[in-house]
């Protein structure tokens, strides 16, 4: 582990707006981004489309060894490749991301695509966007945040990016999605989602994207010293 190189480690449940948070930190200070979420749904879209069971901890952990998944970055914009197609959509269903919770929670499979994750530590940073970034990952992060709101409040985030996206969605369906992943993402076995003991704690629920940002921007550069 490279642990000369500052990693902010930002963990915390489905819609909370890490992945707004984690992309604004990366431009803010121009570091690397390990988007982890989008390991774990490209497994599971190739679990989907290859119709292996989803508890095959066996075949899921030989898949997650030798995944061929590459991360695109221009312009600012990440497209997920699965061996050379962009499925950065095809990942961002919500049977995409009910299937990664679902094969998230196998241990062995964790095991397997721990390297592939701390690999994107490279200097000059790396912000790490996540459930167990700061547990688990990069306990040794200089910088830990964690993000939590009300599963209300997170479905209601949910509908308007569909909507933006002019598709249909039910809320009722969408708060008991968000609500099932939640369940099984924080009471799995292994590596469940929680705070760090040393994690900063923000509470999104009724604060502004630019509030979180602003927050944690405030509590970078004190951990940091910038
Ligand atoms: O952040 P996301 O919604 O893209 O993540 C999809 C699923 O992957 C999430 O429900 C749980 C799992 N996951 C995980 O277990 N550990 C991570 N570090 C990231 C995601």
């Amino acid at each position: 582990m490279n642990t000369l190189v500052p990693v902010i480690a930002v963990d915390g449940p489905s819609g909370v707006g890490k992945g707004t948070l984690c992309q604004a930190l990366a431009n803010h200070f121009n570091w690397h981004l390990l988007d982890s979420g989008a390991i774990y749904r490209v497994l599971a879209l190739l679990a989907l489309n290859h119709h292996i069971a989803l508890n095959d901890e066996l075949q899921l952990t030989q898949l997650a060894l030798n995944l061929p998944l590459t991360f695109d970055t221009h312009h600012g914009e990440v497209k997920v490749l699965l061996n050379g197609v962009d499925v950065s959509k095809d990942i961002r269903t919500e049977e995409t991301g009910g299937a990664a919770s679902k094969v998230a929670s196998l241990n062995q499979v964790r095991a397997a695509l721990l390297q592939r994750q701390r690999d994107f530590r490279q200097l000059p940073g790396l912000i790490a966007d996540g459930r167990d970034m700061g547990t688990v990952v990069f306990t040794d992060a200089p910088v830990k945040i964690f993000l939590d709101a009300s599963p209300h409040s997170r479905a209601e985030r949910r509908m308007k990016q569909l909507q933006d996206k002019q598709k249909h969605a039910k809320f009722a369906e969408i708060l008991q999605e968000i609500t099932a992943r939640d369940e099984r993402d924080r009471n799995r076995a292994v590596a469940p989602l929680k705070p760090a003991t040393d994690a900063l704690i923000i509470d999104t629920t009724s604060l502004s994207i630019q509030d979180v940002f602003n927050q944690s921007i405030t509590y970078i550069n004190e951990k940091l010293a910038l």
